[in-house]
């Protein structure tokens, strides 16, 4: 079962560039079930049904850094691809296409607020030209972070969002009989504005649509206090700071959980945003809603998850699917 979550997050497919995670997902999927790709590079699976047009979504991309400049003696200025904090930035490992690895370093860690414009890559160049052609402006890099089991948790570069991919492709095993019109989405470039959810639910016109996203616990010794925990079961969104859940939405994954005696917490998060917030407002508006993964250290090499977790999220994500409404 780690397994799979473990390929899905050793992939690298930082936003705008998700083609292996394409190639992965077409090769996971139910051999029966129809596919498409939109012009963005969403994947979209289409499990047909006489009823409502219901509309899941995860995102394949995840952050990284694009190099803007290269120095005389080899070193690579950088801008982000997404939310990169610097704290999270700082002594990381990246890797370009090829394999190519660096470090993100600066001439002084000290200094007061740190910013990503006084960080630098050292990808072990002897000088400009040799970096130039191992990592020409506007590559783009992610973060290394090794895939480890952590007590009943899984903690690994990239879990937001390939744990949701994760939970799309696990409850398409699972799917039975449904009166729903499924749609299954694999969603591009979410980290940089949740472009390929909006096209999607723009193309599909669901009559709901629910994202499946990691968010953030509140189960730290300090910082901002936030009732989701780690382990604590699925977390039903009820906003974050792009959207206010659909109530309608809300109480729909609130009931399946009770009725199938799934664990779930309610999600209030005041930094952040889903593909939800995005096919929300497409068109003339959907229902829209999320059910979210608990993730400790979102938006770093260490992300961790608890696969306790994961497994009620499949089943409430599976429940919601097969269900008339
Ligand atoms: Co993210
Ligand atoms: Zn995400």
């Amino acid at each position: 079962m780690t397994e799979l979550l473990k390929q899905l997050t050793q992939i690298n497919a930082p936003s705008g560039q998700e083609e292996e995670m394409r190639q992965f997902i077409r090769a996971h999927i139910p051999p029966t079930a129809e596919i498409k790709e939109d012009a963005l590079g969403n994947i979209i699976i289409h499990l047909s049904g006489h009823g409502k047009k219901m509309m899941f979504a995860a995102h394949m991309d995840e952050i990284g850094i694009m190099v803007t400049y290269v120095e005389d003696n080899g070193y690579l200025r950088f801008t982000n691809v997404g939310g990169v904090s610097t704290a999270n930035a700082l002594h990381s490992k990246v890797v370009f296409p090829g394999g190519i690895k660096g470090i993100i370093t600066t001439g002084d860690s000290k200094k007061k607020d740190l910013k990503l414009a006084d960080m630098y890559i050292d990808i072990g160049a002897k000088d400009k030209e040799e970096a130039e052609k191992l990592a020409p402006i506007g590559t783009t890099g992610v973060f290394c972070g090794a895939f480890d089991e952590i007590g009943g948790c899984v903690s690994s570069k990239a879990l937001d969002d390939r744990a949701g991919c994760y939970v799309l492709l696990e409850a398409l095993q699972q799917i039975g009989n449904h009166e729903n019109d499924l749609y299954f989405v694999f969603t591009v470039q979410e980290e940089i504005g949740l472009k390929g959810a909006k096209t999607a639910a723009y193309g599909i016109e669901p009559d709901i649509g629910i994202a499946v996203d990691v968010t953030m616990c509140g189960d730290g010794i300090d910082g901002e206090k936030m009732a989701v925990k780690l382990g604590g079961g699925a977390a039903i969104k009820v906003r974050d700071s792009g959207m206010i859940a659909h109530p309608a939405v809300r109480s729909l994954l609130v009931e399946t959980a009770r009725e199938n005696d799934i664990p779930f917490q309610f999600e209030v998060l005041s930094g952040g945003t889903t593909d939800a917030s995005g096919i929300q407002i497409t068109k003339s508006g959907t229902p829209a809603g999320a059910v979210s993964i608990p993730c400790r250290y979102i938006h770093s090499a260490v992300e961790l998850v608890s696969m306790e977790d994961l497994h009620s999220i499949v089943q409430l994500v599976r429940a919601v699917a097969e269900k008339t409404i």
